[in-house]
């Protein structure tokens, strides 16, 4: 390492606290130290590139640097970073939130925003529940949510998170949900409507992630689950919550998945790749119904939820600049002759005898490696870095979820570290 590069890791190792990292993990994997971001390309001080598999955690939808956003930046940097959202309005939160309600499936007219995922559920979680005790249901205090789902880390969305890494330390924190099976086990909902009945005027909203879990290790599902769902809900008086914070901007192929199971949430939350991972931004987007509830001369009645960078005028005006781009150059179209080549070109790596259950949406490739490697995830990530990529496995899940401006040889790439993955790391038994 040149002494740029190991100056800023040593740095960091002593003064940043990394997000979702044994800290002492670090003495025996790198940190790796980026410079620069240029298209799909992630830079460190050498020059040495590694091609970003997964989006920077999924955020990053048409490259790092690219020049229409950060053209939106600058712009919107010298006319009004910030103004605080209660009792002031700017542009960009205006224009952003016509935007996204006339791209959401059914009427979710009204925007409420936060910074990141987890704040976005927090607010869902909170409205779902006070909107109830509003229209006279005080006791629908409990949420539904599903085996394996993911939405978020702070003390509310843990409670609806079931993954037991994130989750078990926290435990007496955490306001527990019931939880449903995994639509894949319950193709029919019919264990998720027996659980409604049971608990019949006490659920506030059931929180899902429409198609494919993805924390909990891509896994996806069939949207009649979905469309299911949704009619058990209004059968149950239950708000539907869909937190396409992953999925949505395109990510499994239409611009929200729910679109793909021909429904509408009473509430959705986005986040991630809504400004394209260039500065931290969701909404929480909801019908007239739910914001109706709210509406009233008692102050109390009101949502008075607030955080200080709500409706952040920079991340609202990319944020358009982003729905500029999928208008503009047709991503979606542009996205599925993409996906149907990048399949064609991972079927080496769909038949490789260590490789199991590869599956394909939109543009996320997953599969799970047979493998005795212990620390399997934390070995192959090293191994895709040695060969300049950036892929990120969840237990023995491989998966891409490349920026959409990546070109098939880029994406070869990302088959070939599969397959050196599955080669070296899987057992084939
Ligand atoms: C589906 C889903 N919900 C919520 C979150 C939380 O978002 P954030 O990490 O921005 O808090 C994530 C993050 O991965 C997610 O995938």
């Amino acid at each position: 390492m040149t002494s740029a590069n190991r100056d800023l890791v040593e740095r960091s190792l002593a003064a940043v606290w990394h997000p979702c990292t044994q800290m002492k993990s670090h003495e025996r994997f790198p940190l790796v130290p980026i410079a620069r971001g240029v298209g799909p390309w992630l830079e460190d001080f050498e020059g040495r590139r590694y091609l970003d598999g997964v989006s920077s955690w999924w955020v990053n939808l048409f490259g790092h640097a690219h020049p229409a956003l950060n053209a939106a930046l600058s712009d919107q940097a010298g006319r009004l970073a910030h103004v605080m959202l209660a009792g002031f309005t700017q542009q960009p939160v205006v224009e952003l939130s016509e935007r996204l309600a006339a791209l959401a499936p059914g009427r979710l007219g009204h925007a409420f925003y936060a910074s990141d995922g987890a704040s976005a559920i927090e607010i869902a979680l909170k409205m779902a529940f006070h909107h109830a005790a509003n229209r006279g249901e005080p006791k629908r205090t409990r949420f539904v949510a599903l085996a394996g789902g993911y939405h978020g880390e702070t003390a509310g969305a843990l409670g609806v998170t079931d993954v037991p890494l994130f989750r078990a330390a926290y435990g007496p924190l955490v306001h527990a949900s019931l939880v449903a099976p995994f639509p894949g086990d319950d193709p029919d909902a019919t264990a998720l409507g027996a659980l409604l009945a049971r608990h019949a005027g006490e659920v506030a909203a059931l929180v899902v992630e429409p198609l494919v879990q993805g924390a909990s290790g891509m896994r996806m599902y069939p949207a009649a689950w979905l469309t299911r769902a949704r009619e058990l809900c209004t059968e149950h008086g239950v708000l539907l919550i869909a937190d396409e914070i992953m999925t949505g901007f395109g990510r499994t192929g239409t611009f929200f998945a729910c679109e793909q199971a021909g429904i509408a949430p009473d509430l959705l939350c986005l986040s991630k790749g809504i400004t394209g991972g260039f500065l931290p931004l969701s909404c929480v987007l909801c019908t007239d119904h739910v914001y109706g509830a709210f509406y009233d001369d008692d102050v109390t009645r009101g949502f008075l939820h607030s955080h200080s960078y709500t409706g952040n005028a920079l991340a609202c005006r990319v944020a358009c600049a982003v729905l500029d781009l999928f208008r503009d150059e047709d991503v979606l179209a542009g996205n599925r002759a993409r996906a149907a080549r990048f399949s064609q070109a991972a079927l080496p790596l769909a038949r490789h005898p260590a490789v199991r259950n590869f599956r394909h949406l939109g543009m996320i490739w997953a599969f799970e490696v047979a493998t005795a490697t212990p620390d399997f995830a934390r070995h192959a990530f090293t191994r895709a870095l040695d060969r300049g990529v950036l892929v990120r496995p969840i237990g023995h899940t491989v998966y891409f979820m490349p920026p959409y401006v990546i070109d098939d040889a880029q994406f070869s790439l990302l088959v070939d570290a599969g397959l050196d993955i599955a080669q070296v790391l899987g057992t084939g038994a």
